[in-house]
């Protein structure tokens, strides 16, 4: 079973949400884990509960990534770390621009850049990258976040052809709406935005849970070893992606 074969996995955006299910998860599979995201006392309850590694990292930071992640032996590298916003390209600030393009993708390349030479020295891994159906369809939300989102799908990609012939799986794991702080985020992270989000977002809806996801992730890496799940499109059931708007013309 390829759990077996691996030793090490580092999760990004491990504070929170689908991150730190995901590092659970992993630490009950016996993995040795690097757990990745900017909030130090999160961080700390999350090793202290799991055994996790737990390092403060702003992922935008290139050279603090770089020193501080580029030399784990990680087996298992998960991209999961995402931040997206309210509105769209025609009130879009440079910070959220930035914030999106620096977690959502930059900060994908570089870990894949830095940790994918050594699974292909030592001829295993596996790289999970958590993209979002924003970057598979269109439907009003951040045009920065449906665009890095797209990118990540391409990165997913394309990654394969860079290790071929090599024992490394690359699966994209694209979700719907999934209940975790995101929203809340994007209204101002307050207690109060949180819950605003959650009756927005959440309340009356079936959405997915992180278990949902961790569970995916988890059946990914397990299938067997010649088996890479590409592409796993995950949405709630009443949730339907696609659509077609026509507006009438200003008079
Ligand atoms: N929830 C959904 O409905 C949904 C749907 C589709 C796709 N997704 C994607 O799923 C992934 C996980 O999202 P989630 O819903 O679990 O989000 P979340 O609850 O908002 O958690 C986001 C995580 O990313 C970390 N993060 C954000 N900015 C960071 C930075 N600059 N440096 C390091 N870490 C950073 C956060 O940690 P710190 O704040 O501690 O740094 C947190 O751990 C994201 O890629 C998201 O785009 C979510």
């Amino acid at each position: 079973m390829p759990y077996s074969d691996y030793e090490t996995a580092l999760v990004t955006g491990a504070s929170t949400g689908m991150g730190a299910a995901i590092v659970q998860k992993f630490r009950e599979r016996g993995l040795h884990v690097h757990a990745v995201a900017r909030d130090a006392s999160r961080l700390a309850e999350l090793a202290e509960r799991t055994g996790a590694v737990a390092h403060v990292v702003d992922l935008a930071d290139v050279d603090t990534l770089e020193a501080e992640l580029g030399a784990i032996p990680a087996d298992i590298l998960v991209n999961n770390a995402g931040v997206s916003a309210t509105g769209n390209i025609l009130d879009a600030s440079r910070q959220t621009v930035d914030a999106m393009v620096d977690v959502n993708l930059r900060a994908a390349l570089h870990l894949a850049r830095l940790l994918l030479p050594g699974m292909a020295e030592r001829d295993l891994g596996h790289v999970i990258n958590i993209s979002s159906i924003a970057g598979r369809y269109n439907f009003f939300g951040h045009t920065a976040y449906h665009a890095t989102k797209a990118a990540v799908s391409q990165l997913s990609r394309q990654l394969r052809n860079d290790v071929l012939g090599r024992r490394i799986r690359v699966t994209e794991i694209c979700p719907g709406r999934v209940e975790t702080e995101i929203f809340g985020r994007n209204l101002g992270g307050t207690p109060e935005a949180m819950a605003e989000a959650w009756n927005t977002y959440y309340e009356g809806f079936e959405s997915l849970t992180v278990d949902d996801i961790v569970n995916t992730v988890d059946f990914a890496i397990d299938a067997p070893r010649h088996v890479n799940l590409g592409l796993i499109e995950i949405t709630p059931t009443f949730q339907v992606p696609g659509g077609l708007t026509f507006d009438r013309r200003d008079a």
